[in-house]
């Protein structure tokens, strides 16, 4: 559905220089499929994003939509095409002083075309559909984050579009509501087949959600597939640090005030990831029985890879050299995915 292209993008610098932002990007995404790009802070993301519907002029490549080269079509033309192009931010963007309804509303109001009624009808089964119904006649100030996320969405649908980019649009969200607004994406992804290119630093929203993935390090796509391969096999040694290791760091850090991982001879931190019916074997026990290591679990996991089971145990194991050998055996034997930490 979207090809780019041999993507480039580069801004001048205050010193006159010029600093490529995006190098040769080539992407492939299907229609109707969630598909993440992840990357650090300052990697080119918005960038990215906002080459697609032309608030960025890319300097050189092509950007396919539907058969058509977006970088090459007339203003009016790039006016139709944009309002098949929903956009979500995480600052929401909404407009304080008007209601939850004509917030929404807007983008209705614009195209000029619509009579009241039209506009009525679409804006109440917007609401609906983000649960807003009873805050129509609020104004954004008195609304939570993840409600002024939800009425983001609801304009960002109002013109029925087939595709929806979201900037970060859970970033500014704590964990429970960025789930809620999770939910709402993927629901809406399945009721209307609407193609989502969701743009994150978390490897959590990765994970709930998309089909597939794309990383994205210093203006350049390292890697890119499934997303259940890309998170236990990440082919690129940057990609392995921004899933895995700085996951890992993150909660050390957390918990660190009443525990500490020291590196030592006979230790190791693992991380062993769980999939399918893998997830429900009695992995640990058998490798302390096996091996006679023993583990603390530091952090435990069950959840989802879109819709396939999925666990993740963070474990520290102690033994012998020979023993931690065994344990590694063992590990092998089950089949599963485990990356050494430390
Ligand atoms: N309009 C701009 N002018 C100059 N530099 C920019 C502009 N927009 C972004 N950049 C630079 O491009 C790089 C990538 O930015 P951005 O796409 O916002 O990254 P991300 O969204 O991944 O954090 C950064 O170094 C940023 O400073
Ligand atoms: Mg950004």
């Amino acid at each position: 559905m979207i090809q780019i292209q041999e993507l480039n993008k580069s801004f001048i610098t205050k010193k006159n220089k010029k600093s490529s932002v995006l190098k040769n990007i080539n992407l492939e995404v299907n229609a109707g499929e969630i598909f993440g790009i992840i990357g650090k802070s300052g990697a080119g993301k918005s960038t990215l994003i906002k080459c697609l519907n032309l608030l960025e002029q890319p300097d050189s490549g092509s950007i396919v939509i539907d058969g058509v080269d977006i970088t090459r079509v007339t203003k009016r033309e790039l006016r139709l095409m944009r309002q098949q192009i929903g956009v979500i931010f995480q600052g929401f963007n909404l407009l304080n002083s008007k209601t939850v309804y004509d917030n929404i509303a807007l983008p209705l109001v614009l195209q000029g075309h619509y009579s009241r009624d039209e506009i009525n009808a679409r804006v109440n089964s917007l609401l609906e559909l983000v649960g807003l119904t009873a805050f129509a006649k609020k104004y954004p100030r008195s609304l939570s984050g993840g409600q002024k996320q939800r009425v983001g969405i609801a304009r960002a649908l109002a013109n029925n579009p087939k595709i929806l980019l979201s900037d970060e649009a859970t970033s500014a969200l704590d964990p429970q509501t960025t789930n809620s607004i999770l939910e709402l994406l993927l629901d809406i992804n399945r009721q209307f087949g609407i193609t989502v290119i969701l743009i994150t630093h978390e490897i959590e929203v990765i994970r709930k959600i998309c089909d597939r993935v794309a990383v994205i390090d210093n203006g350049s796509i390292i890697e890119c597939g499934n997303t259940v391969n890309v998170i236990l096999h990440p082919q690129h040694e940057l990609t392995r640090k921004l899933i895995i290791e700085e996951e890992t760091t993150r909660y050390l850090e957390g918990v660190s005030s009443f525990y500490k991982f020291e590196k030592n001879n006979d230790n190791h931190l693992i991380l062993i990831s769980f999939l399918g019916v893998q997830t429900f074997e009695p992995v640990l026990s058998t490798i302390s029985r096996d091996s006679g290591v023993i583990f603390s679990v530091l952090r435990g996991e069950l959840g989802r890879v879109k819709h396939t089971p999925f666990g993740q145990l963070l474990v520290e194991i102690k033994g012998s050299q020979a023993q931690l050998a065994h344990c590694f055996e063992t590990l092998n034997s089950f089949n599963l995915h485990y990356e050494v930490i430390y």
